[in-house]
């Protein structure tokens, strides 16, 4: 059944949130915005809801979905026991784009959304649209990414519209996401916060607020802290670290066959993707380039997309999601980006974009 997909604009933000949330209450799937990217939500608590969020997105059933609250105190009802180092985490970023691996309350959520596990992810987003959703529906609100499986994560509601209109009851449209990559996944095991995904909490400010008698093991490091992934971002096998099952998955791919160059030096790292896009236009291919903005203006080819300032990571997180669209809206066959540093939300960043790779990394 193709539905009637009803868009909220700004302007009707009041009505929207009335709305959309009779529609969730209803068993129904409505978009939103969150602090990260727009979210597909449904009753968390309703088999019906999450068959639908996983129909309209094409997704995996084995991939568990996160479950969104309008306030931290509503978590006991889901999860439990939940540690001290747990609560402290809570405290320190929520509301905001963390995500806890909690042990769920049997019978607390659908065991869709779990996807069967004894554990549910958790979080309290820091968008205002968002928690006065979730408490004007009333329920717990069981969200992924609002895109069809395998594409970018949608940043504007419009990018919502371009997947799923047909497939859901409505979208509310609250602007631009801030973040622009998706929440931090943690799980706290024997007093070690694991990052089981990357995102909008870096692994510098999780250490900060863990203090000093806890370790932060970043995603891809093994329990000892030596990196056990390889380029791909795959996890290895043999890594006893608790995983996520969405790691497994091929995200975010652009179309066209996109390839990361990687240099120390700024220059050759410019030469180094000129030289690769002059290649594959030789070849017949249109050709586009990611860059920062310090070196966009340096480029020929048939699209330069700038992501912003190498000094500012937070920008391209922010704007890498759209420009993987837009290689797709220009038919660009062949796309270069270039790396960015991996501190702070760039290594978030990176980490997203070797997926949109597929994990093709060039070293020049
Ligand atoms: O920023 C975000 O987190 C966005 C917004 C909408 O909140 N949501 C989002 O959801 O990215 P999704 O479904 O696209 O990603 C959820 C991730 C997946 O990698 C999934 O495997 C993991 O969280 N996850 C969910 N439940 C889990 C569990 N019980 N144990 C381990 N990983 C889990
Ligand atoms: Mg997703």
């Amino acid at each position: 059944m193709k539905l009637h997909t009803i868009y909220w604009p700004p302007e009707r933000e009041e009505a929207g949130i009335r709305e959309a949330a009779a529609a969730l209450a209803a068993g129904g799937v409505v978009a939103f915005p969150t602090e990260t990217v727009y979210g597909l939500g449904g009753d968390a608590r309703s088999v019906e809801a999450a068959e639908r969020i996983f129909a309209a997105k094409g997704r995996p059933s084995d991939n568990p979905l996160i479950v969104h609250l309008a306030d931290a105190k509503d978590a006991d009802a889901l999860a439990g026991p939940i540690g001290e180092l747990e609560r402290k985490l809570m405290a320190a970023f929520w509301p905001g784009p963390l995500t806890l691996v909690l042990p769920v309350r049997p019978g607390a959520v659908s065991a869709r959304v779990t996807a069967g596990l004894d554990t549910v992810a958790v979080r309290v987003p820091g968008h205002e649209l968002a928690r006065r959703l979730i408490a004007a529906a009333g329920c717990p609100i069981a969200a992924p990414s609002a895109n069809r499986s395998g594409r970018p994560s949608p940043t504007l509601a419009r990018h919502v519209l371009e997947d799923l209109d047909g497939r859901i009851d409505g979208v509310l449209d609250g602007g631009p996401t801030g973040v622009g990559l998706e929440s931090t996944v943690v799980r706290v095991v024997d007093g070690t916060v694991h990052v089981l995904r990357p995102g909008g909490v870096t692994a510098e400010q999780l250490r900060e607020a863990a203090g000093a008698g806890a370790k932060v093991v970043a995603a891809g490091e093994g329990p000892s802290g030596d990196r056990v992934n390889n380029e791909t971002g795959a996890g290895s096998e043999a890594s006893e670290a608790p995983r996520s099952p969405g790691v497994k998955y091929t995200h975010y791919a652009p179309r066209g066959r996109m390839t990361l160059i990687a240099a120390d030096d700024p220059a050759r790292l410019r030469s180094g993707v000129q030289d690769a896009a002059d290649a594959a236009g030789r070849s017949g291919a249109k050709v586009g380039i990611l860059a920062c903005a310090e070196h966009a203006g340096f480029y020929r080819a048939d699209a330069v997309l700038t992501l912003g300032s190498r000094e500012r990571p937070e920008q391209a997180a922010q704007a890498l999601y759209a420009a993987l669209r837009q290689c797709d809206e220009r038919g660009l066959e062949a796309i270069f980006a270039e790396s960015f540093p991996e501190k702070g939300i760039g290594a978030a960043l990176m980490n997203r974009m070797l997926k949109a790779s597929g994990g093709r990394i060039v070293r020049v």
